[in-house]
């Protein structure tokens, strides 16, 4: 198995983002993917959670697992073009510095798989010492994604993390 974090131990967390699997109108398929993969490659996911389509709802979670110091943070779903799709509004909120090279990333490896990739609306950014990284909704599109970007995650999780800053701060400005 990959060995990406070379000893470290990260933790994460992996929020579904979708009006229908919080109503439980139906099952959150692409949440236990990514746990599952993220296990695999030596993560320690510790909280997962499925959540509707709203804002508030979203931002509040990512701001939680910011101020317990969760390092890697995957949501699921949300990204596209739908009225209700705005994970990456409430991802944006929340971030004090943006990652635009990791969706990119994303997106590019995506489009030679569909060309349907590039409707995905995804972003990534930075609150405190938390990474946060939208992927889309169907756990084939979330799989895909996740693939092509997450070994430099973990590089990038060793600098966010590897220094002096504070960060269990709570005093982020947003
Ligand atoms: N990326 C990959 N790798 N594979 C896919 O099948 N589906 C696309 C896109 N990105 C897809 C993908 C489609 S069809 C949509 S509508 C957007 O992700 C947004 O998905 P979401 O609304 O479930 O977040």
């Amino acid at each position: 198995m990959a060995d990406d974090l070379a000893g470290e131990k990260y933790t994460a967390a992996v929020i579904t983002v979708s009006d229908r699997a919080s109503a439980g109108e139906r099952e959150d398929g692409s949440g236990p993917v990514l746990a599952a993969l993220l296990e695999a490659r030596g993560y320690e996911v510790v909280y997962t959670r499925v959540v509707p389509d709203e804002r508030d709802v979203i931002a509040r979670v990512l701001t939680d697992c910011a101020a317990s110091d969760v390092a890697l943070v995957l949501t699921t779903g949300g990204t596209g073009f739908s009225p209700r799709d705005v994970t990456p509004e409430a991802t944006a909120s929340v971030c004090e510095r943006m990652a635009p090279g990791i969706p990119e990333a994303m997106r590019a490896a995506s489009m030679a798989i569909t060309p349907r990739a590039c409707l995905s609306r995804e972003a990534a950014g930075i609150r405190g010492c938390t990474l946060i990284v939208n992927l889309p909704g169907s756990p084939k599109a979330a799989r895909e994604n996740i693939e092509a970007v997450i070994e430099p995650i973990a590089h990038g999780l060793r600098i966010l993390r590897g220094g002096t800053a504070d960060c269990a701060a709570d005093d982020h400005p947003r």
